[in-house]
Formats: structure tokens, C-alpha cells, sequence
């Protein structure tokens, strides 16, 4: 006999309210791990169109702010210095969320004025200075003159790759065969300029090269935890690793917080363009050792270095914080559960703290910065505990993310 046979009308009334009970009572976006960031972001991002219009009035448009100076002051930087492509892409972020043309001829006026840096080898930063600029505006206004310049800035950052070693050159002279090769674990992040660049061409010489640093760096960079040392010393002649130290982290054998944050985000990224494993491998394990770090506060905003000797009255840095929400919320779309709920559940925490008065800045403080409480380089004491271009930046991607996310769970 069929159990539907045996069911009579009080066992039917039980079954449906069971079933009802079942249901869930809230809409699905309440029970998303990112739930309420997406009326949270909206505010935020509204605050930061204002704070972004007066610091875009402060200054001419050769001149983006960098930083605030112990003494109060406005810090800015020219088109040469690394972070230059940070004030342009956020204002082409506003200008997504925003659809305001307003935003759209600020954007465009800042990015212009990083079109030099497309053909500056100097160092490696030639995609944070280009790709977020012009990447950017490209994306979102579809104007192909945008290309020559992305195109131009991806073969200049091909020339500061050495066979031999497998990478590119970070900092220093290139060619130079007398001195050390050195390579940060932060110029993963130039590799999308280069798998960009692939797909704009045809020429597959890029990916190769961008593979080649991505695997060199995969190699050599990281510890069995899966943390990272900040600068790789190569044999110019022969590749030969020759040091594992940090320059801005506090000690050789430290985990530099942003450090940790770059790779996370590097390699989520060169897995989203590859598709290959070893690279998602690579990004989970960051992951898993700074999510489970004893040392990563309940907060989720990072210590400077996680292995920083004043822990727990060690300053916090709001970038490594901001890079790494974002970074986990484009790896939490290439993993199952319970990875994916993890990943999330953190980079909320993390971008709410980062919303909370603690960190965010009210709009006519912070010389029109969005974040405080970002560190630059503590060991050389320069901009310590100050809001950085950057920390701002992938505040707002990683906001935009978290409600595209949202948006997405709710079709
Ligand atoms: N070199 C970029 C940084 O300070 O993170």
C-alpha cells in the first residue's frame, strides 16, 4: 500500500503545515551571507561621490592624491608615482554606480592625464597606473582609443621580463645584470594588464609571459603555509633565488599583511583568466592562512604584518583589509560550500568594518579620502596610519561587488 493511501485528512493537515513551515519566512537575499550590504554600500558609495567631487576639485589633474602627511597636509603624486591609476578608476567606479556624467569627465580628465605611464618602464606598476585608468574607462564607455594606450602599456611591461628568471622585474633598472633581480609578490596584480592584453591581440606572447611570472612567483614565493615573503632577490644571469625578504613588512620571515592581500587577490584573478587550478590552489591557500590566522582580529581588518611584535596594539591597515574583502568575493564565486559561505561571511565583515565610523571617513574629514587607518611602509615610516588612494579604491570595488552579488542572488 502506497503511503499516500494510508495519509487521512489530520495526517494531510500536519504534512502541509510541515510544509509550509519549511518554507523560508524571509526573501532568499536575507539569508545571503552578504545581506544588508548592498543598502550599506549604497550610502557609503553616495558619501563617496561627494568626497570624491571636492578632493577632484582640490586638484589639478595632473596631481592625485596619494596620502595625508604627519604634519596634516594634502600628499599628491604625479602620473610616475605607483598609485596614480587608484583616484581615476574610483572615480570611473562612481561613475558605474552612479551613471553621472559628471563623474564620467572628472574620470576621464584623470585618466588622460596617466597616459605618459603607458610608455614609463621605470618599474613594474605599469597596470596598477594604466589598467586601472584606462582598463576602466574603456569597460565602461567602450571607446576604443582607449586600446593603443592599454596596448602600449602592456608591451612596455614586457620589457621588464628576463627569460632567465622567468619574471618581471619589479623594482630597478632593466636591463642590469650586476644587480639583484628583484620581484614582489605585489606585481601579480600587473598580470591582468597582460591577460587583457591577449585577448586584444594576436599575440599570445603575453599570456605566456604572464604565466611564466605567475608560475616563478608560485615557485618561489611562498611558504608550505601558504603566507608569502614580500621580495624574491634572482640571480640576474642565471634565475637562481638568491634571498626571500620583505621590504615593507616586519621581518623577513613575516607575513606583511598587504602582501598577503595582493597575492590573494593576484592569484584569484590570474585564475578567473586561465581557468587553471594550480591558480585557484594557490588563492585558497592565501586565503585559508589569513582567514584562519590567530592574529586576524574578530573584526577581519588585518594587522599591518600578521606576525607584527606589538600584536594586539599593532596598527591595522584598512588597504590590506579593503584588497582582500575584494579578492574574496570574486574567489567565493569559483568554490563550493562551506568555502564559498566562509569567503563571503568574511569579506562582509570585513567592508561593514570598514563602513563603521572606526574606518570610514565622514565626508568633509580626511581631505575627501574615503578610509583612515591604511599603513604604507612602517618600516621606512612613511605614511603610517594615514588614508592611502588604494585602500579607497578597492573599498569601492569590493562595495560594488558585494551588491552586484546581492543583485545577482536575487534574479
Ligand atoms: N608596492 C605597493 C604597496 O605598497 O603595496
Amino acid at each position: 500500500m502506497s503511503p499516500t493511501v494510508l495519509m487521512n485528512r489530520s495526517t494531510l493537515f500536519l504534512a502541509l503545515a510541515l510544509l509550509v513551515g519549511c518554507q523560508p519566512e524571509t526573501a532568499p537575499e536575507a539569508t545571503h551571507p552578504l545581506a544588508g550590504l548592498d543598502t550599506l554600500a549604497a550610502a557609503s558609495l553616495e558619501q563617496a561621490v561627494a568626497q570624491y567631487r571636492a578632493m577632484d576639485e582640490t586638484l589639478p589633474d595632473t596631481l592625485f592624491p596619494r596620502t595625508i602627511n604627519p604634519d596634516g597636509t594634502l600628499r599628491t603624486n604625479t602620473s610616475e608615482w605607483w598609485t596614480s591609476g587608484f583616484f581615476p578608476g574610483s572615480l570611473w567606479y562612481l561613475y558605474e554606480f552612479t551613471g553621472n556624467d559628471d563623474l564620467k569627465t572628472r574620470a576621464l580628465a584623470r585618466t588622460a592625464a596617466v597616459e605618459p605611464e603607458s610608455r614609463n618602464a621605470s618599474d613594474h606598476d605599469i597596470g596598477f597606473k594604466v589598467y586601472n585608468s584606462f582598463g576602466n574607462a574603456l569597460r565602461l564607455t567602450g571607446d576604443t582609443t582607449n586600446i593603443p594606450v592599454l596596448l602600449t602599456a602592456a608591451q612596455t611591461l614586457t620589457t621588464r621580463f628576463d627569460p632567465a628568471v622567468g619574471a618581471i622585474r619589479s623594482w630597478g633598472a632593466h636591463p642590469d645584470t650586476t644587480s639583484p633581480y628583484l620581484v614582489i609578490i605585489d606585481n601579480m596584480m600587473n598580470l591582468e594588464l597582460l591577460f587583457w592584453a591577449t585577448r586584444h591581440s594576436s599575440d599570445s606572447s603575453y599570456y605566456h609571459l604572464a604565466l611564466a611570472h605567475a608560475d616563478t612567483t608560485l615557485a618561489n614565493h611562498f611558504r608550505p603555509d601558504g603566507s608569502s615573503y614580500h621580495v624574491l632577490e634572482y640571480d640576474p644571469l642565471t634565475g637562481a633565488v638568491l634571498k626571500k625578504r620583505t621590504a615593507q613588512g616586519y621581518a623577513d620571515s613575516s607575513s606583511w599583511a598587504r602582501g598577503q592581500a595582493w597575492g590573494l587577490y593576484g592569484y584569484t584573478m590570474t585564475y578567473r583568466e586561465t581557468g587553471l587550478a594550480r591558480y585557484l590552489d594557490q588563492a585558497n591557500a592565501i586565503a585559508q592562512f589569513l582567514l584562519n590566522h590567530p592574529d586576524l582580529p574578530e573584526d577581519k581588518v588585518p594587522y599591518w604584518d600578521l606576525n607584527a611584535p606589538d600584536i594586539p596594539d599593532a596598527l591595522r591597515d584598512a588597504s590590506a583589509a579593503a584588497i582582500t574583502a575584494s579578492a574574496l568575493l570574486e574567489l567565493s564565486g569559483f568554490v563550493d560550500e562551506p568555502q564559498r559561505t566562509f569567503y563571503l561571511d568574511n569579506a562582509a565583515t570585513m567592508l561593514r568594518t570598514l563602513s563603521t565610523s572606526a574606518y570610514r571617513a565622514v565626508p568633509g574629514t580626511n581631505h575627501n579620502f574615503l578610509l583612515q587607518h591604511g599603513v604604507g611602509h612602517l618600516p621606512a615610516d612613511s605614511e603610517v596610519d594615514v588614508p592611502l588612494s588604494y585602500a579607497d579604491y578597492y573599498y569601492i570595488e569590493g562595495l560594488l561587488r558585494a551588491r552586484e552579488m546581492l543583485a545577482d542572488a536575487t534574479q
